[in-house]
């Protein structure tokens, strides 16, 4: 039986402003109303899971719960809330969930891990995939989900496959480079052997264990301790724990891509290819949006006025904006914020994230 394990401990600092201190990219209200966590809690659904873990920072509590407690009026799981006081990424993320899910609920549990922050067009092609990974994570497997690269993006990790089958549709990972540099992703992308990492996962809660005994062996005894703590039950439906803060705060910060998956022997991969999207970055947005492009390549969402402009991309969430005489810029108001910044690139956002939304 599968077990949903949702991610929503990051804090989207490259979506700034819309994802901000208060209101992290997950719980953003995306044009369609929607937003990120309520998409994932409901393909978490799909599978009809007896439990649905969510691994989230402190900061994130409330709106967590009110997240959980409105999704499981259409699932009948047991939701299980863990938080976290650091951020520590995914790799302690990963392993404390696994040994929370073998205290819990079962060693042999197939840990689904799902980031809260990925769009995902074809819900029914998703999970046939899932499906079919978690039939092969039964043997130990670690499942990768792999998406033919359309550029050579930096922030993704790539994994080389051999095109000889395990068996139908699943391959065994012969490489797995996470980020690599942009001379080498553009290598990559040509070579045409490599495909993204989605960031999405499955295997046996004892399968992973073993691995970080083998990669990471300090790792698995912090997150023993790290779950030593209570238990709180604000609802039938629902268990809260706060993870022992000494405890949780040894864990290096290092992602689940480094720490296991770039040296695991058994990692294998599914093709994977329905409509997927890492909400991470304006960029993201933009693509997301496109449909409305005008044909000037303008995207507005709000009320807003466009004259004379190209490939500039406005979202207003109160005020209404014009916008003259402009080419290739990114514009968001929020009533806190507002960022006007060219389409190219994001590490800079993330500087104006830190800048105006580190609490004093
Ligand atoms: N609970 C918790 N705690 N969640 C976290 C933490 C943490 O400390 N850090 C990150 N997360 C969550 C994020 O909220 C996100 O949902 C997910 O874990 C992945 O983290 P990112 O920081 O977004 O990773 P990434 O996008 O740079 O890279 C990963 O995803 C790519 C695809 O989107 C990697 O797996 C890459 O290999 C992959 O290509
Ligand atoms: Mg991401």
């Amino acid at each position: 039986k599968i077990v949903p394990v949702l991610m929503s401990g990051g804090m989207g600092t490259r979506l700034w402003p819309i994802s901000n201190r208060y209101t992290p990219k997950p719980f953003v209200r995306l044009p369609s109303g929607d937003r990120l966590i309520d998409l994932t809690y409901r393909r978490a659904s799909v599978f009809e899971p007896d439990h649905i873990v969510t691994f989230t920072n402190r900061r994130y509590d409330k709106l967590t719960q009110e997240a959980a407690t409105s999704a499981s009026a259409n699932s009948h799981a047991h939701f299980h809330l863990v938080l976290e006081d650091d951020v520590k990424n995914t790799a302690p993320v990963i392993i404390t969930a696994a040994e929370y899910i073998s205290r819990h609920i079962g060693s042999d549990a197939l840990m689904l891990v799902m980031p809260a922050d990925h769009l995902i067009e074809d819900t029914v092609a998703f999970g046939d995939c899932v499906r079919l990974a978690a039939e092969h994570a039964e043997t130990g497997a670690l499942m990768v989900f792999g998406l033919k690269p359309r550029y050579a993006e930096t922030n993704y990790g790539y994994i080389r496959v051999s095109e000889k089958m395990k068996r139908p549709g699943i391959y065994p990972a012969d490489g797995f480079k996470e980020k690599p540099s942009a001379e080498t992703a553009a290598a990559y992308v040509k070579d045409g052997g490599y495909f993204w990492n989605m960031g999405i996962f499955c295997f046996r809660a004892d399968a992973v264990i073993r691995s970080y005994q083998t990669h990471c062996p300090e790792m698995p005894a912090i997150a023993s301790r790290a779950i030593d703590a209570e238990t709180a039950m604000p609802s039938p439906h629902m268990s809260v724990m706060h993870l022992n803060r000494p405890a949780f705060a040894e864990f290096k910060e290092i992602s689940v891509d480094y720490a296991i998956m770039e040296k695991d022997a058994n990692v294998c991969m599914v093709k994977a290819d329905f409509g997927w999207r890492d909400m991470g970055s304006w960029r993201m947005i933009r693509e997301a949006e496109s449909g409305k492009a005008d044909k000037h390549g303008n995207i507005s969402v709000g009320n807003n006025l466009l004259i004379d402009t190209q490939n500039t991309f406005v979202w207003g969430t109160c005020k209404p904006i014009a916008a003259i005489g402009l080419d290739n810029l990114t514009i968001a108001e929020t009533p806190n914020a507002i960022l006007i910044s060219k389409n190219s690139e994001s590490a800079e956002i993330k500087a104006a994230y830190e800048h105006f939304e580190t609490p004093v």
